[in-house]
């Protein structure tokens, strides 16, 4: 299909979408309906539902069945509209259900499965123009790819409107052998469709309306016209585990392009996993093995060493997250350093030039500019102010079996290792506390605060401790 370099519609024809989601997805052995199956972070349908928007298709009709509601929740309830097809009888069966939503409709119908997601909103104008140029009743799109296996085979008769879908199930010797595969993305002209969908019959081996006869239909009418993908893993559908994997890797592929174009940089793309939500500023560089997950956004020039899982986090510019960093809902301030091997979790937000070394974990916690936790740390339920030091082996006592409770931190405090906070305390501003305290009471600002804990020593105790030992160990 060739790719229009004029995408202005002057002939403002109406344009309707129908996304078939009703099927359960036999074949991918789950639970969960198929087109709710994640992909980039996002389930199947929200992929087609996402490239369909920007076609501005009114009505926009999802056909539902299998757990309609788990689907009709992901579809942002009410955001699109929804038909039930509560038994499912095929994809021609499908269309049916949505007749009474295109009642009156006059133009153009994008019919489109949920379960192909790679499908770009580009490809679908395409679609629609081609079909319009043809003047046709219905447009198929078609891709040729590498195995056909499951896949509606396009048969071409002698002539270039003549054509007709045949499905893996039925078809011959001959036709199994076609590598031109249905992509299950049409354009109909709305009075066709509503005309001849009756025509169905299940008189096939799944004993199911095929909306794919439809072709055959219109081609006796001389009104069948067919596009080809010029890359034919955009039709690729997901019917089993592995073709998930399949579009998945292609979709990161695609996204990582996007973002290396965009001027990030990536040292190993295949071991990196985006969401189609995370957004990344120029110059950053991305070390092998970060997934970024969710709404992570990473600001321009930062550095991601690697082996990083960072989900809804918030990366301010010129940060650097060292390797084996885990971070949820977490926001990291502009500068900062984190890890390696740290854990931020839900509510975790660290100021500028903020330092978190090595196995300290913080939770619901605010971080002041260029205060420091370097190792080995819990800081949860708490506000730490700016420049202070957190010592080694700090932690914070916030829940009394019961309750969560808080710890304040003032600015300019020092606290030494291995210090037990325990909350709900506050350490006034400039406060120093000595290495293994027990903090249980507020300490004023400017304080110096230590447990009573006198060294004792006994001179000479080591080398009467090893005589007494010596004999013991002969027998
Ligand atoms: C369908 C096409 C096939 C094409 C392939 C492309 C038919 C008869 N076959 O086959 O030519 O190559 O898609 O991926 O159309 N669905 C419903 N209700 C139903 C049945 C299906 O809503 O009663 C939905 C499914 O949820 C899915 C889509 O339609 O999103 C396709 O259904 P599926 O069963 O996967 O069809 P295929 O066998 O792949
Ligand atoms: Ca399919």
């Amino acid at each position: 299909m060739a790719k229009s370099t004029k995408s202005s519609n002057k002939r403002a024809r109406p344009l309707a979408a129908v996304i078939l989601a009703a099927g359960q997805g036999k074949r991918m052995r789950s639970a969960r309906p198929k087109v709710l199956h994640d992909v980039a972070g996002r389930p199947l349908i929200s992929h087609v539902l996402g490239s369909v928007a920007a076609l501005g298709a009114s009505p926009t009709v999802v056909v539902v069945g299998h757990q309609a509601d788990a689907v009709r929740a992901a579809v942002g309830n009410g955001k699109v509209a929804t038909v039930l097809q509560s038994e499912q009888l095929g994809t021609g069966h499908a269309v049916m259900q949505a007749r009474p939503s295109l009642d009156g409709f006059e133009g153009d119908v994008l019919v489109l499965c949920g379960d192909v997601p790679l499908l770009r909103s580009e490809t679908m104008q395409e679609l629609v123009l081609e079909h319009r140029r043809a003047g046709a009743k219905v447009t198929v799109l078609s891709a040729k790819v590498e195995d056909p296996t499951g896949y509606g085979r396009i048969v071409r008769g002698k002539s270039d409107g003549e054509l007709r879908i045949v499905e893996d199930a039925d078809a011959t010797d001959d036709e199994v052998m076609i590598d031109e595969i249905n992509t299950g993305t049409y354009c109909f002209d709305a009075q066709f469709l509503a005309a001849e969908l009756d025509r169905l019959g299940r008189d096939n081996a799944q004993g199911e309306y095929y909306l794919t006869d439809l072709i055959e239909i219109a081609s006796l009418q001389g009104a069948a016209a067919c596009a080809t993908l010029e890359e034919g893993e955009e039709g690729l559908g997901v019917n089993s585990r592995a073709d998930l994997a399949r579009v998945e890797s292609l979709l990161q592929e695609r996204l990582i392009l996007e973002w290396m174009d965009q001027g990030v940089t990536f040292l190993d793309p295949p071991s990196t996993m985006l969401s189609v939500d995370v957004r990344i500023g120029p110059d950053s560089v991305i070390g092998p093995s970060v997934r970024l997950a969710g709404a992570t956004i990473i600001g321009a020039g930062c550095v991601l060493e690697g082996a990083s899982f960072l989900r809804n986090t918030r990366v301010g510019d010129g940060a650097l997250v060292r390797w084996g960093v885990v971070a949820d809902d977490a926001v990291i301030g502009e500068g900062a350093k984190v890890g390696p091997y740290a854990h931020l979790r839900p509510q975790a937000e660290l100021g500028a030039d903020v330092h978190i070394g090595n196995f300290v974990e913080v939770k619901k916690s605010t971080i002041g500019a260029r205060s420091k936790a370097n190792h080995l740390a819990y800081i949860g339920d708490s506000t730490v102010g700016e420049d202070a030091n957190i010592g080694a082996g700090t932690i914070t006592c916030n829940y009394d079996g019961f309750r969560k409770h808080r710890t304040v931190i003032g600015d300019r405090v020092q606290i030494g290792s291995d210090t037990q906070l325990v909350a709900p305390v506050t350490v006034g501003a400039d406060s120093y506390i000595a290495a293994g305290s027990t903090i249980t009471r507020d300490v004023e600002p400017g304080s110096l605060a230590f447990n009573d804990k006198p060294q004792r020593v006994r001179g000479g105790w080591v080398e009467s401790f090893r005589s007494r030992q010596a004999p013991k160990e002969k027998k």
